[in-house]
């Protein structure tokens, strides 16, 4: 697809590899509208990317009314809807079995679900239901591009992972059906699978968990960067034979059990 004069909504924008995507995708001439539950950093990142090029709604992923909603205020602001990034996830770590052999809480596995993965599906069938209605348009007759964010997780789960790893191998899973019941349509669907990679997600984390991370990356042994993640999503948005794919953008790290 032609980027210039576009609109993208990303999910996740007002931070991290968002955030990063939200900036790429600006300065390829597109409007943003950052979907995010973090109002101060949302609205500090359209202070920053320019309120002629961005705005913020505020927005739980995993609330069908609230998508609805946001959407709306992104119709209204700016006519259509051509790009959906999302990046919104948490990624929260518990064992099975904790030290004194108790079971996970169910909602601690649930939660993970519901925000990386349903809430994923909940933007990406609702926004898709809006570019239907686009013109086709291209040599490709394209109506549409959603990337999602999976995770090297979602191949090789870590101890502690299961939730996270399960969210996000649900992610992978989407990736061709959703292509396939929307090809008729011509809207494409693919996801990035990050490694290990700079953002406040991962510079949260001990240092000690940060350098045993960092040792298993091959090269370049160092953790990937926003902008890199903002980039591959350029391309997937650019391409139109990029479809029904699951990316690792992951500096061939091949995650370890702990
Ligand atoms: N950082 C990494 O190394 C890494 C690796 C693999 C995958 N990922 C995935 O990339 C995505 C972005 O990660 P990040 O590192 O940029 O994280 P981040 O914490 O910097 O950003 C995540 C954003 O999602 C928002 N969010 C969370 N729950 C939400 C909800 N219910 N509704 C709306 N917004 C919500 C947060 O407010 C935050 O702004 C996540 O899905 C994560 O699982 C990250």
């Amino acid at each position: 697809m032609e980027l210039e004069n576009k609109i993208a909504i990303v999910t996740g924008g007002a931070s991290g590899l968002g955030r990063a995507t939200s900036e790429g995708l600006v300065n390829k001439g597109i409007k943003v509208a950052i979907f995010d539950l973090n109002e101060e950093s949302g609205i500090q990142a359209v202070n920053e990317l320019g309120a002629d090029n961005a705005m913020f709604v505020s927005v739980d992923v995993t609330n069908p009314e609230s998508v609805a909603s946001a959407i709306t205020k992104v119709m209204e602001a700016y006519g259509a809807i051509h790009i959906l990034v999302n990046c919104a996830g948490i990624a929260p770590a518990a064992k099975v079995l904790d030290r004194e052999g108790k079971a996970m809480p169910l909602s601690k596995f649930a939660t993970a679900i519901n925000i990386n993965l349903i809430g994923t599906f909940n933007v990406a069938s609702q926004v898709a239901e809006q570019m239907a209605k686009n013109e086709a348009l291209g040599e490709a007759l394209e109506r549409g591009v959603i990337v999602n964010t999976a995770s090297v997780a979602g191949y090789e789960g870590q101890m502690g992972q299961s939730a996270y790893a399960a969210s996000k191998g649900g992610i992978i899973a989407l990736s061709l059906p959703m292509a396939r019941d929307l090809a008729r349509t011509g809207i494409r669907v693919n996801a990035v699978a990050p490694g290990i990679m700079g953002t406040p997600m991962l510079l949260g984390m001990p240092d000690n968990v940060q350098e045993s991370l960092v040792a298993n990356i091959q090269f370049p042994k160092r953790m990937g960067l926003p902008k890199e993640f903002a980039d591959l999503v350029i391309h997937i948005a650019s391409n139109a034979y990029i479809n029904g794919e699951t990316i690792r953008l992951d500096g061939a790290i091949r995650m370890q059990p702990r």
